[in-house]
């Protein structure tokens, strides 16, 4: 997967050459540039913001460099004609998925972020202030697919720490990534629930004990006592995702517990 991100503050993602993510870029399953949308203007003051039309406190971002920087980073359209004579300039050609994350966007979710996993290439634009001037968004959208994805009902600075977010939730799905691809049907959300409680060794720690069933070796028990502590998890910190769970994905027992 190819992906690119424009930010005023490229030092933000230096922690994307460290753990798996760091082993996707160096092995070649993440292709992972950072772009300085600061390249992009030509005053010398390399600005980026302005006063918001219609007044109101903060600054908004200027549209020039954001629309150069995104025909910069996102192909022009295939031929009209719809030729293709070279392969792999035709696959260069499919515009990426532009990303912006912003607290008013769509909600991130785990299925979001198999979607996304799905992508060839993706291109993030990082808004600070009071965001970006809207014209960019509706000019890309003229070529592109464009989502404004909010992670939660909170405010931070920046479009950054959110894309470090997307960007691991959407890593470990790649293909190679997780040593184990099993844990990745496991956890949370998998299934739209909340995981059991995890335990390793030893066995009593401080007084508190390991459930003595998952140190039964009986797995029909610990895999019905996992699910048991999922949906009761569920129940009492989620119940809008409980609630949503479709009727025949709850057996008996379920329904009982
Ligand atoms: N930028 C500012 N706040 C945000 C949020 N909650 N989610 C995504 N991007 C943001």
């Amino acid at each position: 997967m190819r992906v690119d991100i424009v930010s005023i503050f490229p030092e933000y993602f230096a922690p994307l050459d460290l753990s798996l993510i760091g082993k996707a870029r160096a092995n070649g399953t993440l292709r992972l540039a950072v772009h300085d949308l600061r390249a992009w203007t030509h005053d010398v003051h390399r600005t980026v913001d302005d006063t918001p039309y219609g007044g109101g406190p903060g600054m908004v971002m200027r549209p020039e460099p954001w629309g150069e920087a995104l025909e910069a980073l996102a192909p022009a359209e295939p031929a009209p004609d719809g030729t293709i004579r070279d392969r792999a300039a035709s696959e260069a050609a499919v515009p990426p998925r532009l990303l912006v994350p912003s607290p008013a966007g769509v909600r991130f979710t785990q299925a979001m972020a198999h979607e996304l996993a799905a992508e060839p290439h993706l291109l993030f634009a990082c808004g600070r202030y009071e965001g970006i001037d809207q014209r960019v968004l509706d000019h890309a959208a003229t070529r592109m697919r464009v989502t404004e994805v909010s992670l939660g009902d909170y405010v931070l600075f920046g479009g950054e720490v959110a894309v470090l977010v997307i960007l691991e939730a959407v890593t470990r799905l790649l293909p190679g990534v997780l040593g184990n691809a099993g844990s990745l049907d496991e956890e949370s959300h998998a299934h739209g629930l909340l995981e059991a409680p995890m335990y390793t060794k030893p066995a009593t720690w401080r007084g508190h004990e390991v459930p003595e069933v998952l140190r039964s070796g009986d797995h029909g028990r610990i895999a019905r006592w996992r699910r048991d502590e999922a949906l009761l998890r569920t129940a009492a910190r989620r119940p809008d995702m409980l609630a949503a769970l479709p009727p025949e994905s709850l057996d008996k027992r379920d329904r009982a517990a």
